[in-house]
């Protein structure tokens, strides 16, 4: 992990409010694996105290010709302050980036029921989507049948599923509003996939809001499946000292608590403690 300056390359809006974030920095997007994330500081912006946690979503090249990553690419939505004066950034601007932190979808005990399953479901909700890219890629690569299942509130919110296109062999949209793909949420067509499968062959990896994470892992229960989901909480530091992102697991004592930003933000699903829609703090 870093901390450094990174020159913004690029800051693409897209439909809905979403933003494509290019960063130069070279030393993190050569050490970043799936899942992990980044804390981004404006300087100047003394108004904006704390960093804010967001997703590598990819890593890439700087240019044709050469093959090592050294632009870290950030998809985030405007939903404040922060975010909203991330917007405003242009080419030739700095950024503080502390990356990459948390361990991602490819912890050692995480990895260990790949050869298990005949199939990974991805299940993004809104900006979820943000953790999963990087991890398609990878399974890819290892030759994992895979499948993404992408839910918003209208097709402004189904940003960048096609970068999925040539890593899943099926991607499947859903609208709250009917506006692209099914109409409703993203775990009625889900439903329908698990339901057709044989329990334990699936590994399902979510990512998106707590609601929809604890429908996913109801139906993960349900049909037999194991699940990894992807926490977003609050964070304070982003390092495992604040202890301001703590989420309730299943143990005893202080061990019934563990940090997003330290032993996250990729949890077994039936590890965390869940409450009605919300991890218990
Ligand atoms: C590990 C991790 C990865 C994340 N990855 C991404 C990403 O790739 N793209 C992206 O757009 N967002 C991501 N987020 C959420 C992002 O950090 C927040 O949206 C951002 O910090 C909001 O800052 P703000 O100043 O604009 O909003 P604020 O003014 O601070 O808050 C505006 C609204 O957003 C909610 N909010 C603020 N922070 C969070 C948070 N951490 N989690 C959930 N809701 C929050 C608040 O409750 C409030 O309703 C991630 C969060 C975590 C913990
Ligand atoms: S954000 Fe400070 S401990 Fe996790």
């Amino acid at each position: 992990m870093f901390n450094k300056m990174a020159e913004v390359r690029e800051n693409i809006p897209l439909s809905g409010g979403h933003y494509l974030l290019s960063l130069y920095s070279p030393a993190q997007a050569r050490v970043t694996r799936p899942g992990q994330f980044a804390m981004l500081r404006l300087p100047n912006r003394s108004d904006i105290l704390l960093r804010r946690p967001m997703s590598i979503y990819d890593v890439k090249p700087a240019s044709r010709k050469s093959k090592s990553p050294a632009l870290i690419q950030v998809l985030y939505k405007v939903v404040g302050r922060g975010t909203g004066a991330m917007a405003e950034l242009k080419g030739g601007d700095a950024l503080e980036v502390l990356a990459p932190l948390g361990h991602g979808y490819f912890r050692e005990d995480y990895q260990r029921k790949l050869p298990q399953v005949d199939e990974v479901v991805h299940v993004a909700g809104g900006i979820g989507i943000a953790a999963l890219l990087l991890a398609a890629r990878e399974l890819h690569k290892r030759g994992i049948r895979q499948r993404l299942f992408f839910g918003g509130r209208s097709r402004a919110d189904l940003v960048c599923y096609k970068d999925f296109g040539g890593l899943v062999q099926k991607t499947i949209l859903a609208t709250e509003d009917g506006s692209r793909g099914h109409k409703g949420f993203v775990t009625v067509p889900l439903e329908n996939h698990l339901a057709g499968s044989e329990r334990g062959k699936i590994l399902l990896m979510v990512c998106g809001p707590w609601p929809m994470l604890e429908a996913c892992v109801g139906l993960a229960r349900n049909y037999g499946h194991p699940c990894l989901v992807s926490m977003e909480n609050r964070m304070g530091c982003g390092v495992g000292v604040c202890l301001g992102c703590s989420i309730g697991v299943k143990g005893e004592g202080h061990g019934a608590y563990e940090r997003v930003c330290t032993e996250g933000p990729v949890f077994w699903a039936d590890h965390v403690r869940w409450a009605g829609g919300t991890p218990e703090i």
